[in-house]
């Protein structure tokens, strides 16, 4: 039988609608619920991004006052969570930890089998709320810290922040981070949203699809190019060496993390934004040294292949400025995406079809024992 036209890696194939975000390669721009992401990170706070995303609209005052409530009434590391993290060695994967975390809190639920619009945006809201705490609390036990309790006088970020590292930074940093928290947070059906998408079509449960969907986003053609790149830029040390390391990583067919993207091939519309915060890091913690390779290093790639940096790019670098292991990044990318994730489970809910594609046989012929 002819072999069927494949799509390999689905490139290029619509699977269905969304109301969620827009990605146009060609104009280089990612609406989210039609606003541009760039507004959104000059304007709003990561908590206004997460409502627009799962309701459709910005919230009013009353409306964002009720929905930050919400969250800071989750913040705290519940016990169960915190005894299943202490269960796990320190030298587990941040993401293993963080989809473990997950795991439990899913199984601790007694909604979680409640696919309502309504039960799905209240565990939606808790589990953005609880997220931070989880990771924080990772990252602090593997440098044998304490935990650090959230602040319910903090927005957001700085609480984020404050949970981590035990104290508040400056403005411009908890700025920087809510950035990124915003450009982070959604971009259609990238590997890891399809995948809770395919979970949800089950009619799996919401936890169930985030499990997955973090487990997608582990991988270094995904969310965990933001750690690959710090590594990178480890093995590189300084700007002179750049050109030796990339002949020699291009030698070595090498894929350089942090460059290139399925659906943007002149540019990713989130870098600039992204680069803006981190040159405020940059000059706030006095490393030019840093900015100088990330310059020589897009620079002479761009260059020679013409592939252009991704948001992970910009972003490795400045969680690596804001304090964080450099293993910690991915699950700052989730506590970020699991607002898209879970607005796009709400959406696949709504308008479900199970999601089951067809393959190509081509293994041996029917043959008998
Ligand atoms: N380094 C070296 N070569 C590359 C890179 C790269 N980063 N990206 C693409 N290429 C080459 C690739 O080898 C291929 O060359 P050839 O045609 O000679 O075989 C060509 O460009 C086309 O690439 P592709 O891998 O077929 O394209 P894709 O659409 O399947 O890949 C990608 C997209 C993101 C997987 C890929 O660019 C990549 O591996 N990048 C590095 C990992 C990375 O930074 N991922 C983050 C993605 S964006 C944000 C996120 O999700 O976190």
């Amino acid at each position: 039988a002819p072999v069927p036209e494949i799509r390999k890696g689905l490139a290029g194939v619509v699977v269905d609608t969304t109301a969620i975000s827009k990605v146009n390669p060609e104009t280089n721009s990612l609406l989210y619920r039609g606003y541009p992401v760039q507004q959104l990170a000059a304007t709003k706070r990561f908590e206004e991004v997460a409502y627009l995303l799962w309701h459709g609209e910005l919230p009013d005052a009353a409306e964002l006052a009720e929905f930050r409530a919400a969250e800071r009434a989750g913040r705290a590391l519940q016990p169960n969570v915190k005894a299943a993290i202490d269960l796990l060695p320190t030298t587990a994967h941040p993401m293993d930890v963080v989809r473990t975390a997950v795991s439990v809190i899913g199984a601790s639920d007694p909604t979680t089998d409640d696919a309502s619009r309504e039960a799905n945006l209240a565990k939606s809201t808790s589990l953005f709320a609880a997220l931070p705490a989880i990771v924080a609390y990772d990252q602090r036990r593997r440098r044998g810290e304490d935990l650090v309790p959230p602040r319910d006088d903090l927005d957001y970020s700085a609480n984020f922040l404050h949970m981590s590292f035990g104290e508040v930074p400056d403005q411009v940093v908890v700025d920087a981070f809510d950035v990124s928290m915003i450009l982070y947070a959604e971009h259609s059906f990238n590997a890891s949203t399809f995948t809770a998408r395919v979970i949800t079509s089950t009619l799996s449960d919401l936890y169930s699809a985030v499990t997955g969907a973090i487990g997608a986003l582990k991988g270094p053609l995904h969310g965990g190019a933001n750690e690959a790149v710090m590594r990178i830029f480890d093995e590189i040390g300084d700007a002179g060496n750049v050109v030796p390391w990339l002949d020699a990583a291009l030698a070595e067919k090498r894929k350089i993390m942090g460059f290139g993207h399925r659906v943007y091939k002149n540019g990713d519309s989130r870098v600039p934004t992204m680069k803006a915060s981190l040159d405020t890091l940059v000059a706030h913690y006095d490393r030019p040294d840093l900015a100088e390779l990330y310059d020589a290093l897009s620079g002479e790639f761009v260059e020679r292949k013409g592939i252009h940096p991704n948001l992970d790019y910009p972003s490795g670098p400045a969680y690596h400025l804001m304090g964080y292991d450099t293993e910690t990044f991915t699950p700052l990318f989730v506590a970020s995406r699991v607002t898209g994730w879970t607005a796009h489970i709400i959406e696949q809910a709504a308008s479900n079809a199970l999601i089951r594609p067809l393959s190509h046989y081509d293994g041996v012929d029917e043959r008998h024992v």
